[in-house]
């Protein structure tokens, strides 16, 4: 028979349920005589003293509690399962009488405190995996920390639990994480959490373009295992994330392109590519001198054997864009897609490329795109091509290429993209951190700017790390195209 009617704000303080459960385990209350509610549930129909709890018994019993119960309980607390006081309470009480329950898997009580502490585990992980920050600019003039912002709806009431998660990952920045269910913020000194409900701030800006244009470059078709990627990514959390707009159409499309990436053979070396090498070997020696014209020397660079990459590869990846491009780019070296499509940039690196220089306003029509190696260096594993970067002295020969393509374009503006681009054009070995994004007068008048190249951005394993990679990308090409506003 129901006695009491308890009821709690239930928003994952153990504090509240435990000052409540030890006063009826002191008044002998045995858990049939107690309805545990959440404080919007309480309606007094019953004509119970709300939250009147009762005095200690005569001899209240000795309370003890072990830290593998507070530790479950502290767990279950944060669920949102309304029984949850009650099961806890119910533990509580027999764990006086039978010490060794928690050990008992196959008792329900224990078991269904376990499954809700798993789901409580399992939301506090998609939270970590799936908060996407956006940077708040801050005021016009105004030095200090940078400052994000981000949205969160968590099934559970975990953001107590996980906010100090967030505090050791991003000390070096301030943020405000808002949800459902609480908030939590940190300014650098101090780590604030409320229990209120928070409203859904307007976050759609830039990043999200970003992280759409990282997820698709990322993706890979024949890769796809949709069931695993739901259990992963379950749908109910697509709606915060910018990336998941694209799921469904690339799933549609994939076994499209699985087809197509099969008929390409993309990792595998093309059966006969010494072939195509010959073939170029054979070609005649155009006469008279070689420069004059981008197609002249590119002809010339077909038979290239200036080091030892052009064994390996099937073929010479030229630069191309028109002879009169004020801006070049320089990257590294063709990968996997460009030494079979004879092109640079068409791969993954290269889609990551065009979605940046669309999202910025450059038309890479408007470009003159190579490598500072033309020919690809791999590894080959089992059916696979690993990418191996170029040794200094392969840089050195090819820039050879590359200071005839210099000389004919006579572009304005020269993009570096990684470090080898860099050294190609510099032959100074820096750390292109200390010259990133900074327009660098050269020698020869022309100006030189470096950043990042896209593959980096592609290989960080860290979410939020690659977020700001790409967000700083993105900087440094609204920076080119800025320059190339300024050429007029
Ligand atoms: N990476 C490069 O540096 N160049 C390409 O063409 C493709 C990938």
């Amino acid at each position: 028979m129901i006695m009491f009617r308890h009821s709690l704000r239930g928003r994952g303080d153990l504090t509240e349920w435990r000052d409540a459960a030890r006063a009826f385990l002191m008044a002998g209350c045995v858990p049939e005589t107690i309805e545990w509610n959440t404080m919007d549930d309480a309606d007094g129909l019953f004509g119970f003293d709300e939250n009147r709890l009762p005095p200690p018994a005569a001899e209240p019993p000795r309370i003890t509690v072990t830290p593998s119960f507070l530790k479950l309980a502290q767990a279950v607390l944060c669920h949102s399962d309304p029984t949850r006081f009650a099961l806890l309470y119910r533990l509580l009480f027999r764990l006086f009488h039978s010490h060794g329950l928690l050990d008992m898997a196959a008792d329900p009580d224990v078991n269904a405190a376990q499954k809700l502490a798993k789901s409580v585990g399992r939301d506090y992980h998609k939270m970590t995996a799936f908060v996407r920050f956006k940077e708040l600019p801050l005021p016009e003039g105004v030095a200090g920390r940078r400052r994000f912002i981000a949205w969160f709806e968590p099934d559970h009431f975990i953001v107590a639990r996980v906010a100090p998660f967030f505090q050791r990952r991003f000390t070096d920045m301030d943020w405000l994480i808002f949800t459902p269910k609480g908030s939590a913020s940190w300014d650098g000194e101090t780590l604030r959490v409320t229990d209120d409900p928070a409203q859904k701030p307007d976050l759609k800006d830039e990043t999200d373009d970003l992280w759409r244009i990282y997820y698709a470059s990322i993706f890979n078709p024949a890769r796809l295992k949709v069931k695993m990627m739901m259990t992963e990514m379950p749908k109910k959390y697509w709606k915060n994330l910018p990336e998941a707009e694209l799921i469904p159409s690339l799933i549609a499309n994939a076994e499209r392109q699985v087809i197509e990436m099969g008929q390409r053979a993309a990792s595998e070396p093309q059966a006969f590519h010494h072939r195509i090498q010959e073939a170029a070997a054979r070609q005649p020696v155009p006469e008279g001198p070689a420069a004059g014209t981008l197609s002249a020397v590119k002809e010339e660079a077909r038979r290239c054997t200036r080091c030892d990459i052009h064994c390996l590869a099937t073929q010479t990846v030229f630069g191309e864009g028109p002879q009169d491009a004020q801006v070049m780019i320089v990257g590294e070296q063709p990968g996997d897609q460009e030494d079979l499509a004879g092109r640079p940039f068409v791969g993954p690196a290269g889609k990551l490329f065009d979605e940046t220089l669309a999202l910025v306003g450059i038309d890479r029509r408007r470009l003159y795109v190579t490598n500072a190696v033309k020919h690809f260096k791999y590894v080959p594993r089992g059916k696979r091509r690993i990418h191996q970067k170029p040794n200094m002295g392969e840089i050195r020969q090819c820039r050879w290429w590359l200071g005839q393509e210099i000389a004919l374009v006579k572009p304005k503006l020269v993009v570096a993209m990684g470090a080898s681009a860099l050294f190609a054009l510099t032959d100074m070995k820096q750390r292109l951190e200390d010259v990133r994004s900074e327009p660098m007068p050269m020698e020869d008048g022309r100006v030189l700017f470096a950043t990042v190249h896209p593959s980096y951005l592609l290989r960080i394993p860290d979410a939020d790390l690659r977020q700001r990679e790409l967000v700083r990308f993105r900087a440094d090409m609204e920076s080119v195209q800025r320059l190339i506003g300024a050429f007029g």
